[in-house]
């Protein structure tokens, strides 16, 4: 179902304590304040169990992991697995984010992997995508973005498609102050949707939640989630500070 919703990323961020303390900011805040969209809370693994404590008391937070394996289980030292995830309940998890595909070399087979592994345990995969600097320079943004989406998530069945949530992120964006203009995210969201219309239908395409990510911040949410296709976003820097992410979640 499509939805309006702010997910906070935190990647490989924060002690133990540093954590809890945001976690448990968050769902005092929107216990009392509740938010117009969903809110979602990326922490590291570690940290998962306890968030998933703090969620199963909240009626507002959800936690997702930021990387599951593409394996059931076994001899694959140092993985996490989609059934592992669900014994926390744990019903989200990111996959294929740029940080996964270009410093461990994730390719569209293994994120394909990763998303039916994710679905066979009922967890929503929050599935990434998203062109370099020099792949937009070269006007190529639209080929690499539809490459992404038909090589890790268009094996699906309508059943299974209508279970995930994508999440635009331009490489150029992430990190770096750079946000996409409202016309770029507009433009590229409705081009995914409209991917989705001739692959799955129209009734499909207008119930995806397409989240836009990339130095998003309290600022610049508002304009972006205004746009038609816009339905949220995937925060990293601003999603660490309870304040930022608090303002970011009451942008729609
Ligand atoms: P920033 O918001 O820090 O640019 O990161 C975005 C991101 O990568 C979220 O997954």
């Amino acid at each position: 179902m499509r939805k309006n919703i702010v997910a906070g990323n935190w990647k490989m961020n924060k002690s133990f304590e540093q954590a809890e303390d945001l976690v448990a900011d968050l769902t005092e805040y929107f216990e009392e304040n509740k938010p117009k969209g969903e809110v979602i809370v990326c922490p590291p693994n570690l940290y998962l169990e306890m968030a998933s404590d703090y969620a199963s008391e909240s009626s507002v937070l959800n936690v997702s992991a930021q990387n599951v394996s593409e394996y059931d289980n076994g001899a694959y030292t140092g993985e996490i697995s989609a059934e592992m995830l669900k014994g926390l309940d744990i019903n989200h998890c990111i996959v294929g984010h740029s940080e996964r595909r270009q410093y461990f070399n994730e390719t569209d087979q293994q994120l394909a992997n990763k998303v039916d592994k994710l679905l066979d345990f009922s967890i929503i995969p929050i599935f990434c995508i998203g062109e370099s600097l020099e792949e937009r320079e070269k006007n190529n943004h639209f080929n690499v973005v539809k490459a992404q989406l038909e090589n890790g998530l268009f094996h699906l069945n309508s059943d299974e498609f209508s279970n995930v949530i994508i999440a635009y992120e331009p490489v150029w964006a992430i990190g770096t102050g750079v946000v996409a203009t409202p016309e770029q995210a507009q433009e590229m969201h409705a081009y995914i949707r409209g991917l989705i219309a001739e692959k799955y239908g129209n009734n499909i395409a207008n119930d995806t939640t397409i989240l836009y990510g990339g130095s998003c911040n309290p600022k610049n949410a508002k304009i972006l989630f205004a746009n038609k296709d816009v339905d949220g976003g995937l925060i990293g820097g601003a999603s660490l500070k309870a304040e930022d992410f608090i303002k970011i979640a009451e942008s729609f």
